[in-house]
């Protein structure tokens, strides 16, 4: 998935460094393309952490349940139900293998206090039913998936009466001059090299085709270990579709600047203003009412 990148500054292009992993190098044969994603993209607690901090400036309070949108192998809803003893956690997505894969490697092994707070449905985010929860995330830019308009809006839809009265729509977004460009970004990680093909751009359509490999220090390769065809939204389109579907209020969280590499710094603030950089990542946070302000309330009275 694209990072922060300002203009001119470096895409890493060397191969995996760190190649031998508890003695065994890995290899196209020996690795498991879900778990290489994993590693090279998900951050969840860095995601788990971005619900709370949401919540405590738009809500002044801490939400408990959350619904995993596009969840895959649902290793957020893992997490949120890890860290806090009251926290419920709904996934969804509609393939039932990453989801078996997930059930295996993340749920088989939590004890039953925490397992009993993850519930998984094989479904389509776009008709699932759902007692109200108060977050949705849909991460990773999942939702790109839905190229027509009236398809997003009426996801965006579902997500606001799935939503308890007062709760939020959490999503991602990237963009940036390269996001236009057919350009392959490459990360060394530990013992295989991440590689992000923006293989296809569609200026006319706005459609993009994208694949990640996966390339080890022996020359082999995952080749288009995943492959997604989705609609390159701005952040107007995506919060004008938003409004439509009747949140009251988008907030988009535009990430700082590590001066040094020139890349992000992984603290996202709430900004009316972002920067014509290379490649950027953004949340939204769509609010399903509006906050009730203190003068609001004494008014009332
Ligand atoms: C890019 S992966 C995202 C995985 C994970 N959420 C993450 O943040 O990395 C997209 C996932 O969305 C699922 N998906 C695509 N269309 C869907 C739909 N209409 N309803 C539910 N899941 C869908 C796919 O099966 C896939 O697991």
């Amino acid at each position: 998935m694209p990072t922060k990148k300002n203009a001119g500054s470096k895409t890493k292009s060397k191969r995996a460094t760190r190649a031998r992993r508890t003695g065994v190098w890995r290899t196209a044969a020996n690795s498991d393309r879900h778990e290489l994603y994993e590693l090279a993209v998900q951050e969840v607690v860095a995601e788990c952490d971005f619900i709370e901090k949401a919540w405590r400036a738009h809500r002044g309070r801490l939400a408990t349940t959350i619904r995993e949108d596009f969840c895959g192998t649902a290793k957020a809803c893992t997490e949120w139900a890890r860290r806090r003893p009251n926290n419920q956690a709904i996934g969804v997505d509609l393939d039932r293998s990453v989801i078996l894969w997930g059930e295996r490697r993340h749920r088989a092994h939590l004890p039953a206090s925490i397992a009993s707070r993850i519930t998984i449905l094989e479904a389509n985010v776009l008709e699932v039913e759902t007692p109200a929860v108060e977050t949705i995330l849909a991460m990773n830019f999942s939702y790109f998936i839905f190229k027509e308009r009236e398809t997003l809006v009426r996801y965006f839809r579902k997500c606001f009466e799935s939503l308890s009265d007062d709760g939020l729509l959490l999503c991602d977004a990237y963009g940036g001059s390269e996001a236009h460009s057919e350009v392959e970004e490459e990360r060394s990680l530990d013992g295989f090299t991440y590689v992000w093909d923006q293989n296809q751009y569609n200026p006319i359509t706005g459609d993009v085709v994208n694949h990640i490999h996966f390339r080890f220090p022996d020359g082999s390769e995952l080749k288009r270990a995943f492959t997604y065809r989705w609609r390159l939204w701005s952040l107007p389109e995506i919060q004008d579709a938003m409004r439509e579907a009747g949140f009251a209020n988008t907030t988009v969280y535009w990430e700082g600047t590590d001066h040094k590499t020139g890349g992000g710094n992984g603290i996202f603030k709430p900004s009316r203003r972002g920067e014509a950089c290379a490649g950027w990542i953004a949340y939204i946070v769509a609010e399903k009412r509006a906050r009730t302000t203190r003068r609001a309330v004494s008014r009332r009275k």
